[in-house]
């Protein structure tokens, strides 16, 4: 048995710049309410007839991972690619990433767990590369939001929150057990599958005869929707949960976490959940207040701009943790 441990991380968000102010030209918001409720000031969109897709976001962060983790492309063992965005309905953007990057055939996978998506996407790579069958694995978040949400006041409980970016990291194989990936730690809840959810149906649940019949403007499905409180309520039990999990597995207590970078999706529940633990300012990384809420590029875009600032130093005790759609949850206990 091996441990993995992060050996490179990049991420990439669009220059294009989008202020709470420029949200309520388009929709009744303001920028107290914004900030109050989320603490976020601005966040990121592609240009609306730019050429930026998902995949190709990805990629640009991937590019940097790999330089960063001092190895070749074509090291690359295997590719897992978390969106909740896709660039087509299929094929996922894994296999895409393994084109643009112009690598071998390695294997690629797509991973549907949207605000989790990065951490079940770092459980699976740290799988393959604990059991020895992968050395180098390629995990990437990246996420378009801005070309699916609802930007009038219909839609305003939701498309404020999320904004554009992608962020990538390189596991690799660590020999000492003492470093790396210590545990991570997966849930779900489907009864609560259709509180943060896009209910389009998929094409096992409807004919797409009579989606293209139907074309209806009105039809409200096409954009995501969410029970903002609900959703609140239980993120800020099951963080804890999942954080005190990974924790009590390897005899650790929280005033042993270094850095913990949860999934960006509102400040006060970073806040929370740092006060239930009892952490600093130092020790809890956020950066929602300039990208909002990437989804699965949430936590590898802070992790990279956390590494980046010097906040994660050898040694330290890192914590990752996400909740969010399906419901789905995790962590990751990481020695640096
Ligand atoms: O990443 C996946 C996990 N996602 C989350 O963890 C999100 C969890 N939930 C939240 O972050 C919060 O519930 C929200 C930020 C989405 C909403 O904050 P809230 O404090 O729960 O507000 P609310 O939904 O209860 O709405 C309060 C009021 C309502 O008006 P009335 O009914 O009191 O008159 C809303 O219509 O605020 C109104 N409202 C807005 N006002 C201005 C909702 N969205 C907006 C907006 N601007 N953008």
């Amino acid at each position: 048995m091996y441990n993995s441990k992060i050996t490179g991380l990049g991420f990439f968000v669009p220059d294009n710049v989008v202020t709470n102010d420029d949200l309520s030209k388009l929709m009744d918001t303001n920028d107290a309410w914004i900030q109050e409720r989320t603490g976020i000031k601005e966040r990121r969109h592609v240009a609306k007839n730019g050429e930026e897709t998902t995949t190709s976001m990805g990629v640009k962060a991937a590019k940097i991972a790999i330089e960063r983790a001092g190895i070749d492309k074509n090291d690359i063992d295997f590719i897992v690619f978390a969106t909740l965005s896709p660039d087509y309905y299929f094929p996922g953007p894994g296999v895409l990433v393994q084109r643009d990057l112009g690598i071998k055939t390695v294997g690629a996978l797509d991973v549907r767990n949207q605000c989790s998506g990065f951490v079940y996407a770092v459980s699976i790579a740290d799988q393959y590369i604990k059991s020895g069958m992968y050395k180098n694995v390629l995990v990437i978040g990246s996420e378009i939001h801005s070309k699916g949400l609802d930007m009038t006041t219909r839609g305003r409980g939701v498309s404020v929150i999320f904004g554009d970016g992608a962020g990538a990291a390189i596991l690799s194989r660590e020999e000492d057990p003492a470093k790396g990936i210590l545990s991570t730690h997966l849930h779900s809840e489907g009864q609560h599958a259709e509180e943060l959810a896009l209910l389009a149906p998929g094409m096992g649940g409807r004919w797409v005869n009579d989606i293209v019949s139907d074309n209806n403007p009105e039809d409200e499905s096409y954009y995501p929707v969410m029970n903002g409180q609900f959703v609140f309520k239980n993120a800020v039990v099951r963080f804890s949960e999942v954080i005190m999990e990974g924790l009590n597995k390897n005899n650790l207590k929280p005033t042993d976490i270094d850095m913990l970078v949860p999934h960006q999706a509102n400040l006060r529940i970073s806040q929370f959940i740092q006060k239930k633990f009892g952490l600093g300012n130092d020790q809890v990384f956020n950066n929602i207040m300039k990208y909002g809420n990437t989804t699965a590029a949430s936590i590898p875009i802070a992790l990279t701009e956390a590494w980046e600032e010097g906040k994660i130093k050898s040694g330290d005790l890192v914590v990752l943790a996400a909740f969010g759609s399906g419901f789905t949850w995790g962590s990751v206990i990481i020695r640096w």
